[in-house]
């Protein structure tokens, strides 16, 4: 299988996962992401009935546009039933790296917001400890150099990433070299630095269930 027939079959089988307990009361949270767009396409064919979508970012957003599904704002609803989301990296606690995208601060609030938040990966993510992956960290323009200043101190290399602005209206550093010990201390610590809007770590709010996708066929992790 290539990686994007295993993006494919980890979508499709999060849609059968979360399929039956859906309702016309609940809610889906959207995530971003090549893998996502595979799980939107295969909601939009089944235009299951629900309360709505809740996206993480306007380029999700965009493609329900039209469709039989009600787009949803975070403040009209009482949180989200399912979120559904790939991930840059994850270990095997479940902790992820996003923000590939430039979306991950509108996707950590709806992971925050959610009952449940189904990862859809395939094998290529996998590592044993994260960081091999540049973690993306929002910020606010103004502060971009004072946080690159920060980073260099912590032994990470930021590389602003050229061209990009948020659905937030911010900017994106991405830091190579980090040393990610304890993925959960560094997500709180880096948020600490004045001018970080979000960074990429997800050990707060971590994965449910990584629906995994290899040549062997799936695997849950919970
Ligand atoms: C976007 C993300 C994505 O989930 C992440 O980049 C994975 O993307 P893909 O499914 O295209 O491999 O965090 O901000």
């Amino acid at each position: 299988m290539d990686q994007n027939e295993k993006k494919e079959s980890a979508a499709k089988k999060a849609l059968e996962l979360i399929g039956n307990s859906l309702n016309e009361e609940s809610v889906l949270g959207i995530g971003t992401g090549s893998t996502t767009n595979l799980f939107i396409e295969k909601l939009l064919e089944l235009e299951i009935k629900i309360k709505g979508v809740v996206c993480s970012s306007l380029a999700s957003e965009d493609q329900f546009i039209g469709s039989s599904y009600d787009i949803l704002s975070l403040n009209e609803v009482y949180g989200i039933d399912f979120y559904v989301d790939g991930a840059d990296e994850f270990n095997d606690r479940l902790e992820l790296i996003k923000g590939g995208g430039a979306a991950l601060t509108r996707e950590k609030i709806l992971a925050h917001s959610s009952n449940n938040f189904f990862c859809i990966v395939d094998d290529s993510k996998k590592v044993e400890k994260l960081g091999k992956f540049p973690l993306p960290i929002e910020v606010i323009e103004i502060a971009r150099s004072a946080i690159s200043r920060e980073i260099l101190k912590m032994g990470g290399k930021p590389v602003f990433r050229q061209g990009i602005i948020t659905d937030n209206g911010h900017q994106i550093i991405d830091v190579h070299n980090l040393n990610i010990e304890i993925p959960y201390d560094l997500e709180g610590f880096l948020n600490n630095i004045p001018g970080v809007v979000e960074n990429g770590i997800f050990a707060k709010r971590k994965a449910d269930k990584i629906i995994l996708s290899t040549n062997d066929g799936i695997e849950i992790l919970e």
